[in-house]
């Protein structure tokens, strides 16, 4: 297996300055990458800013005789995401690899829960996600090359209590990267997303130290170079990672049934073979998945 190296590729980590982003940016930097380190800043709550953990991240990278730059702007706005590819364009002249993977909580019970905690997360998350992407696009079809990691989360893919606003950003994001990867597929960019776990500021609160030990960042980022390199051929796929642990997930369809009469009974009747997801598979685009109940109704 030959070596991965990131010789000549220009990375963008956003939420670089800790946890699961400065990793990432560790081992592409170690590996040839010219990264930038973006972080904004700020507690896990998404208040608050500074330019220290991103600039913390970027002397290690330069200590370990790798290339970064550091960059301070928040992935909520556009014009934010503008500077961060700007940034990589001025310090290395181009971009090839995005990882989407600033983030932040505002975790209460959906009851309790207010707009302003449902709009910071979505911003930070989703429409962050979608921004600092948009941003790079055009770079990245240029080059007709592009790799996009993106980082959803299990609390997305299957809820999670207390959890409402940033479910809602999490899934968004994998809708979000299966049509970019649709989109990107010309210009040979593979959009992926990671769902994984592992010990940062944002769990060190909720799972036990003894636990965390063994779901270091740097048991994660591995994959997330393997979906930054060239060698990776899969796109618009989802994995979740973590402690060693990298499994693909997939949102799959039943076979289903096909009902010849049309009333809520029929449908009762039907329930068990509705809901059985022994012959389930996964569908590469929308128009497969609708040809499935075309052909139920073509007979
Ligand atoms: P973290 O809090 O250490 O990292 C998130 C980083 O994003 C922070 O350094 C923060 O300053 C930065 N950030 C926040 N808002 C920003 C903004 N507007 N612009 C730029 N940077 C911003 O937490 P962790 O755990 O490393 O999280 C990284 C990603 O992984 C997040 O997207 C998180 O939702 C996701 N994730 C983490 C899990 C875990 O087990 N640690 C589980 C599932 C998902």
């Amino acid at each position: 297996m030959a070596d991965i190296r990131f010789d000549n590729r220009v990375a963008i980590v956003t939420g670089a300055g800790g946890g699961l982003g400065r990793s990432h940016a560790l081992l592409l930097a170690s590996r040839g990458a010219k990264v930038v380190v973006n972080d904004l800043g700020g507690s896990f709550d998404g208040t608050g800013s500074g330019h220290n953990m991103a600039d913390k991240v970027v002397d290690e990278i330069k200590a370990a005789g790798g290339e970064a730059v550091a960059s301070y702007d928040g992935v909520d706005t556009y014009e934010g995401a503008e500077k961060i590819v700007a940034k990589a364009k001025e310090a290395f002249g181009k971009l090839d690899i995005v990882i989407n993977n600033a983030g932040i909580l505002r975790d209460v019970s959906f009851v309790k829960m207010t707009l302003e905690d449902w709009d910071k997360v979505l911003k930070v998350h989703l429409t962050g996600t979608m921004n600092v992407t948009k941003a790079a696009w055009g770079l990245l079809r240029d080059n007709k090359y592009g790799r996009v990691v993106n980082t959803t989360s299990a609390a997305g893919l299957y809820g999670n209590f207390g959890q409402a606003n940033y479910s809602a950003a999490k899934l968004g994001i994998v809708g979000l990267g299966n049509t970019l990867a649709l989109e990107g597929a010309k210009y040979d960019i593979k959009v992926n997303t990671i769902a994984p776990i592992a010990k940062s500021r944002m769990t060190e609160t909720v799972m036990p130290p003894n636990v965390l030990e063994k779901l270091l960042p740097e048991y994660v980022s591995p994959l997330v170079g393997y979906l930054s390199s060239d060698q990776c051929g899969s796109t618009g796929e989802v994995y979740a990672v973590g402690g060693g642990y990298i499994s693909r997930v997939a949102i799959v369809e039943a076979a289903g049934v096909s009902l010849k009469q049309h009333g809520p009974e029929d449908v009762a009747s039907a329930w068990e073979k509705i809901n059985d997801l022994s012959e389930a598979k996964p569908f590469e685009n929308a128009m497969l998945a609708a040809g499935q109940a075309m052909q139920h109704v073509m007979g």
